[in-house]
């Protein structure tokens, strides 16, 4: 029997609509090849929900994501509302949509491609064999901290104001999803904080000791977050599945996706207790080279594998879009961010071309 799933789409921003349109194309070709059935719907958010509707995240958007069975979203952003009141800004878009659903746990997977070793700037030694799982926390920490504002001091000063702060409850549910997460994987989980220096963080350390207890069989490490971004770039192999609050994860997943050659080939998921989840590349919208048919699109196809694992339950589908990717990086196509010496240039309409073709194969 068909499966039947309502797929909502969130093209966002610059590069979004063109890596979406070869996500989608990709789909639709898997559906017809594993008996299911996407009812695609699209809706604004970002800067093209703002030129719309003057909200980055308009309430008709977040219903639609609710009432469907995963959402994938492309990326949001661009010069053009980077001026405006942070209430209207693409980013808040986003942020909305995370705590919207209740998206607490973003798995970034930074995985290196064999065929994309001399992509990386890193030594091949470094790098051959990375294979990490950032689990990020996703609605708490100083992104939504209170209080928060830009207020007036008693001498008319000014004063920025961000809080970093976890509930007990909080650290608990990211711990768990890490601890399982390292569980499927290699059974290693190293957490990242600054419980040296913040209060905070040590809540977040003493919460995760307290939870490895129920997770035996999973190494656990510690490491300072300055460390953590360190030995990123020193010796990446040493780590399996990372777990750390909302701002550490956002710097230390750009780090780890950078070893892998290009952000342009990572995906990610962001999940809730319930309901749908998020799946998105890593990357920006790259709004200098939207509209060219520059971008790399493979970030984007490989979260639509993502969402077919995670989201619907279909292991298959998503194994056979993963290898699509890994055929065409073998028989030697690249965008220009993963472009090396001997390899054929193609654009982000072309990638779709080949990743239809090896998947027709
Ligand atoms: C990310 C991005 C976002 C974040 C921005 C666009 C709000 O950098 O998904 O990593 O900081 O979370
Ligand atoms: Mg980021």
């Amino acid at each position: 029997m068909t499966q039947n799933y309502r797929i909502t789409l969130l093209p966002g921003d610059g590069i979004g609509p063109e890596i979406i349109a070869v996500a989608v194309d990709v789909l639709k070709l898997i559906a017809k090849q594993h008996d299911l059935n996407f009812e695609f719907q699209e809706a604004p958010i970002g800067g093209a929900a703002i030129d719309l509707t003057g909200n980055p995240l308009p309430e008709e958007t977040l219903q639609t994501c609710r009432n469907s069975d995963a959402v994938l979203l492309a990326a949001i952003g661009g010069y053009k509302w980077d001026n405006l009141p942070r209430h209207q800004r693409p980013e808040t878009g986003l942020l909305g949509l995370r705590a919207g659903l209740g998206l607490f746990a973003n798995l970034r997977p930074a995985k290196i491609l064999p065929q994309l070793i001399d992509a990386s700037s890193l030594k091949r030694e470094v790098v051959e064999g990375v294979d990490i799982m950032v689990v990020r926390e996703l609605t708490g920490g100083i992104y939504f901290g209170e209080p928060k504002g830009i207020f007036a001091t008693e001498t008319g000063e000014k004063r920025g104001v961000n809080t970093m702060a976890y509930t007990q409850s909080e650290i608990d549910r990211i711990g768990r999803v890490a601890f399982e997460t390292a569980r499927k994987r290699g059974s290693k989980l190293c957490s990242v904080d600054k419980a040296n220096v913040l209060e905070v963080s040590q809540l977040w350390r003493d919460r995760i000791i307290a939870l490895s207890a129920e997770y035996p069989d999973v190494e656990l490490s510690h490491i300072y977050v300055d460390n953590a971004a360190m030995q990123l770039v020193r010796w990446p192999k040493q780590f399996d599945t990372i777990v750390t609050g909302n701002l550490f994860g956002d710097i230390l997943s750009d780090a780890a996706a950078m070893l892998t050659g290009s952000i342009g080939m990572l995906p990610s998921a962001s999940l809730g207790a319930t309901g749908p989840g998020v799946y998105e590349p890593v990357h920006g919208s790259a709004p200098d080279i939207a509209g060219q048919d520059k971008a790399n699109p493979l970030a984007q196809v490989l979260s639509a594998a993502m969402m077919l694992r995670y989201g619907l339950d279909q292991p298959a589908a998503a194994e056979k879009i993963e290898q699509a990717v890994l055929k065409v990086l073998d028989q030697g196509y690249r965008t220009g961010d993963i472009m090396s010496e001997g390899m054929k240039p193609v654009g982000c309409r072309a990638m779709g071309d080949v990743l239809l073709q090896a998947l027709e194969q």
